[in-house]
């Protein structure tokens, strides 16, 4: 199973790459450098919010971590700032100055409805510029503008309208993982939570057989085996779920009989395939706590184990560990200085943002439902690529 780090798969008791996280001596000496220390006053404001992380962080890191949370919660109040956070946070950010956290969609309708003054991206920069579309009147903060996506990369506005060009009359479903130029060129977004829902949608409402899903080929095949739709689709991928295999999926199942196996639709088909769930992060952290899992093996990034383990200290995780490089640009240091120094701002040109925020309105007006999980156990389904 692959990794950041370019090590074969042995087995599934491979760790994170330290090299992509601070960690603890990051955090120690991040939180030196501003002058913070850890004082019985931050002791005291920060106790509660070990109890979320204590199986994660150990006792001995706390120190750490707890001068940086404290000053971010304290600027958070002094600013009317709340902090958006994505499943894949590690989970000193995800749990304990996180406002909000979720999946995508998730963290879009919170970005459309929260009457903060500032937003802080804990996620990806695609994340922060859909909050931004969608409160263009707050101060939208993304701590690192490295923060990127490899979907997000693999299209353009240029590239939208070629494919539009190419097949005129053809609805398009844009993934919410692109820029907010993609979004202004497509008629509705979609996220791993509702994927199919807006694909059918869409096909019925410009009554067409077929919709171009753009840009992740495997999301596309993926929702093509789920709905009888023709899909055309571009060769986008997730750089973290397309590392995933069937041959993973076989050797977790012979290393660990029993195991359940959670797939994230980002994944190639054959491992949809083979999973015995699958869904966006919210359905995948939603199964687990439904249904409590003897031992549970997540195909996705490896901060969401750690995650949803917070809620379900019963179930036995298989970590194998494939960090989203994008998403660990965010850190507590960073979330601070994003706070502190009110940087980076998200800025998007007017006409762009108007546009673009058509297209995520006519998703967030479809009737909200529950995460919609994918169908695992079928056979791959063609796709038109363009
Ligand atoms: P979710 O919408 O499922 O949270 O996924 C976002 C993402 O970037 C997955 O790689
Ligand atoms: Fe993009 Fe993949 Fe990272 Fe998600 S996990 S932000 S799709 S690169």
């Amino acid at each position: 199973m692959a990794r950041i780090i370019d090590a074969p798969f042995s087995g599934v008791e491979s760790g994170c790459d330290p090299r992509a996280l601070n960690g603890a001596w990051g955090s120690l000496s991040a939180a030196a450098a501003r002058g913070l220390a850890f004082t019985d006053e931050v002791r005291a404001k920060t106790d509660a919010l070990y109890g979320k992380v204590k199986h994660v962080v150990p006792a001995v890191e706390w120190p750490a971590y707890a001068p940086l949370i404290a000053a971010i919660n304290d600027l958070k109040r002094a600013k009317n700032a709340i902090v958006l956070a994505h499943n894949y946070m590690t989970s000193e950010i995800f749990w304990c100055v996180g406002d909000f956290r979720g999946d995508s969609l998730a963290l879009a309708y919170k970005a459309a409805q929260t009457e903060a003054s500032i937003i802080v991206q804990a996620g990806v920069h695609f994340m922060a510029e859909t909050s931004k579309i969608l409160a263009p009147e707050k101060t939208v903060l993304i701590p690192d503008l490295r923060a990127g996506c490899s979907l997000a990369a693999s299209i353009t506005g240029a590239d939208m309208r070629l494919i539009k060009q190419k097949f005129p009359g053809v609805p398009v479903v844009t993934y919410v993982n692109t820029s907010a130029e993609v979004k202004a060129e497509s008629d509705v977004t979609c996220t791993s939570s509702n994927a199919a829902a807006v694909v059918e949608w869409a096909a019925l409402e410009w009554g067409s057989d077929r919709v171009i899903l753009v840009p992740d080929e495997y999301l596309a095949k993926n929702v093509a085996a789920q709905t009888s739709t023709k899909i055309i689709a571009w060769r986008g991928r997730c750089e973290v779920h397309e590392r995933f295999t069937a041959e993973d999926v076989a050797e977790l199942r012979a290393s660990y009989p029993g195991i359940v196996v959670l797939a994230h639709p980002e994944c190639p088909p054959d491992v949809m395939s083979a999973a015995d769930f699958a869904g966006s992060t919210a359905a995948l952290q939603l199964y687990v706590e439904e249904n409590r899992p003897a031992k549970v093996v997540l195909l996705t990034e490896c901060s969401m184990s750690d995650n949803v383990a917070a809620a379900a200290p019963d179930v036995d995780f298989i970590r194998p560990c494939n960090l989203c490089p994008h998403m660990k640009r965010i850190t507590l240091e960073g979330v601070y200085d994003a706070l502190k120094e009110m940087k980076h701002e998200v800025v998007i040109a007017e006409d762009v943002r108007v546009r673009a925020k058509q297209a995520i309105d006519r998703m967030l007006a479809l009737p909200k439902e529950k995460p919609r999980a994918f169908a695992t156990g079928r056979l791959p389904v063609a796709v038109q690529l363009v």
